[in-house]
C-alpha cells in the first residue's frame, strides 16, 4: 500500500519528518504512511528519497553522503540530489548510465529548526509558525517522541482541555479547578481558533501563587496544531506548535516547538525534561483509547461543551476527509 492510498490528504500535505538538528553528515532513515524514506543533507540543502536503491533494493539510508550525493552502501552507485544516478562504478566507460538509474525522490524543506516532506510532491504553502521570526520569543525544539497510537489521537489529546486538572494535576490543572467555561471555535483564514478558555494552575508564573491562565487551540492542519498560554496579569506568552509524524495508523512520532515570550529561569534541556514528562502522562491513555481510530462520527461518543475543540477538530478531519485510521 502506498502513502498516498494509505492516506490521500496527508500525503498532499507537508508532515514533520526529523528535527534539523538530526539530520547533519549521515543520511537518516524515517518512515512516514508506511512510505521508507531517507533523509539527507548537501550544500544545497536537505533532501528525501524513497529508501531503496534501484539496483539491488538496498536501503540507501546505510550509505552516506560524498561530494553532495547519495552513495548506496552495497555497490556504491551515486546519485545526485535530483535523483538521477551519475555514477554506477561497475559499468564500463563507455556505457551510459541508464536513464532508469534514479531514485525517486520527494519534496523536502527546512523550517523552524525541523525538516518536512511532502509526499505527493504538490507542495501546499508550509503551516506559518509567526513565534519563530519573533525576536520576543525563545524558541525550543522538543521531540521525538514515539507513540503507539493513531495520530489523530495525539493530536486530540493536545487539544483536549478537560484532562488537565486530572492527568497533569499539580503541574497544568487542579483536580478541585476542572469545571471549564464556556468558549466557541472561531473560523479563520489559516485554521479554526477557540476563544481563551481559563485554567486554573497550581503555579503557572513560578510565584507560588495558583491562579488562572488561558489558553487558546487553533487547528492548523490535520496533524499540526497549536496553543496559546497566556497570563493576563504579567503579559506572559507560551505557545506549542505540535506536529505528528504518521508511520502508520497505529504508530506516531511527535515534536513541538515550545515558545516563550518571558524569561523561565530554566534551560532548553529542563523545558525540554518538564515537556516529556506531561506527555510521559498523557502517554498511557492515548495509547490505550478505544477505538484506537479517532472516530469522527459526532454522535459515536459523548461530548460535553467544553469538548468543542475537540469536535472541531473531528469535523475538520471529517470534511477534508483524513482517512488515516479515523474510524
Ligand atoms: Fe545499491 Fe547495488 S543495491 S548499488
Ligand atoms: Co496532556
Amino acid at each position: 500500500m502506498t502513502a498516498a492510498s494509505l492516506d490521500p490528504v496527508l500525503a498532499n500535505d507537508w508532515i514533520v519528518a526529523c528535527r534539523s538538528s538530526d539530520l547533519r553528515d549521515r543520511p537518516i532513515p524515517i518512515v512516514i504512511l508506511r512510505e521508507r524514506l531517507v533523509l539527507f543533507r548537501t550544500e544545497e540543502g536537505v533532501h528525501a528519497f524513497s529508501d531503496l536503491c534501484v539496483h539491488r533494493g538496498a536501503a540507501l539510508s546505510l550509505g552516506c553522503v560524498r561530494e553532495g550525493r547519495l552513495v548506496c552502501p552495497y555497490h556504491e552507485w551515486e546519485y545526485s540530489t535530483d535523483g538521477a544516478c551519475a555514477k554506477i562504478p561497475q559499468l564500463p566507460a563507455s556505457q551510459a548510465i541508464p536513464l532508469k538509474a534514479r531514485a525517486r525522490t520527494f519534496a523536502c524543506v527546512e523550517r523552524y529548526g525541523l525538516v518536512w516532506v511532502n509526499l505527493a510532491g504538490n507542495e501546499p504553502p508550509l503551516v506559518t509558525y509567526p513565534e519563530d521570526d519573533d525576536s520576543t520569543f525563545r524558541n525550543v525544539i522538543w521531540g521525538p517522541q514515539e507513540v503507539n497510537a493513531n495520530p489523530p489521537r495525539i493530536v486530540e489529546n493536545f487539544l483536549d482541555v478537560g484532562h488537565l486538572a486530572f492527568i497533569h494535576q499539580g503541574y497544568l490543572g487542579m483536580p478541585d479547578h476542572a469545571e471549564i467555561g464556556d468558549y466557541r471555535m472561531v473560523e479563520e483564514e489559516d485554521g479554526i481558533r477557540s476563544e481563551e478558555i481559563a485554567v486554573f494552575q497550581p503555579d503557572p508564573d513560578g510565584s507560588g501563587q495558583a491562579k488562572n491562565v488561558y489558553y487558546t487551540y487553533k487547528i492548523l492542519r490535520p496533524l499540526t496544531v497549536r496553543f496559546t498560554k497566556r497570563d493576563r496579569e504579567l503579559g506572559n506568552l507560551m505557545t506549542i506548535l505540535l506536529t505528528v509524524r504518521p508511520v502508520d495508523e497505529g504508530k506516531s512520532v511527535a515534536y513541538g516547538i515550545l515558545s516563550f515570550n518571558y524569561d523561565t529561569g530554566t534551560t532548553d534541556e529542563e523545558i525540554v525534561e518538564f515537556q516529556d514528562m506531561i506527555f510521559a502522562q498523557d502517554k498511557p491513555i492515548v495509547e490505550n483509547q478505544k477505538p484506537e481510530n479517532l472516530p469522527l462520527d459526532l454522535q459515536a461518543e459523548l461530548s460535553l461543551r467544553c469538548d468543542r475543540v475537540s469536535i472541531a477538530y473531528r469535523q475538520y478531519l471529517k470534511k477534508l476527509g483524513v482517512a488515516l485510521g479515523t474510524a
